[in-house]
């Protein structure tokens, strides 16, 4: 499996707090089928604060050589938080896309303006990126008005799913809305969102076999959406879309 969303780089973020940590989250990674990860590392991110991209790159650099013995291939990008200052900045590309792709992954306050997040997906989007909308089960603005799934969907952007939400780790509206969009197809990709070695862990086999299995999907849609979707992502292909 290829796991798109990840806070495994050691000391960027409210992820993994050491190399030694990084480490055991890839080898769970790894052992529960994972053959390819981003770090994902927030930028833009009021809670974090300022990231400094080239210091961000060094760690990864230094995850990579620790790393050499884990049979899983690490790949570099970001989570970019829209706020007004990314937007601003947006032209300076002080951010990393996955893995040089023109795939951004993006998130959103959780109860930000629905008005304000139209914008931004059309910003990025006229910039030249495809926005992976980070969680959308677990934002106010989306649950409010399901409306805008597909618009957001019209201009362009994608979806990833959190195996979390999934596993009912962000509540029943967050489960039963990931679960409706699902259904409908709108869901690009579930990546793991990981930022530790346990209660949000890198292990998205579980939600996996979940998903053919008690939630009742054919394996194939199981498949593109932890398989073929996040390898045509990593790789800058279009993917395969059902909406
Ligand atoms: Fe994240």
């Amino acid at each position: 499996m290829t796991d798109i969303h990840s806070h495994v780089l050691p000391k960027t973020d409210d992820g993994a707090a050491t190399y030694m940590e990084s480490l055991d989250m890839l080898r769970i990674a790894r052992s529960k089928g994972t053959k390819r990860m981003v770090c994902t590392p927030h930028f833009y991110n009021p809670r974090i604060g300022h990231v400094d991209k080239d210091r961000v790159f060094d760690i990864f650099e230094g995850l990579k050589a620790r790393a050499a013995g884990i049979d899983v291939e690490i790949l570099l990008g970001s989570e970019v938080f829209c706020s007004d200052l990314f937007l601003r900045e947006l032209p300076m590309k002080n951010f990393f896309t996955i893995n040089g792709t023109d795939y951004l992954l993006v998130e959103f306050d959780f109860h930000d303006d629905i008005d304000r997040v139209l914008f931004a997906v059309d910003i990025i989007t006229k910039a030249g990126y495809i926005p992976i909308i980070a969680h959308p089960e677990r934002y106010s603005f989306l649950r409010r008005d399901e409306y805008y799934v597909e618009k957001f969907l019209s201009m362009g952007a994608l979806f990833q799913v959190n195996t979390t939400s999934l596993a009912g780790m962000h509540g029943e509206r967050a489960f039963d809305f990931a679960a409706w969009m699902l259904d409908n197809r709108y869901v690009a990709a579930v990546a793991s969102d990981a930022h530790d070695t346990s209660f949000r862990s890198p292990d998205i086999r579980g939600a996996y076999m979940w998903l053919y299995g008690n939630a009742g999907f054919s394996k194939t849609y199981a498949e593109e959406l932890f398989f073929d979707n996040p390898e045509a992502i990593i790789s800058g292909q279009k993917i395969i879309t059902r909406w």
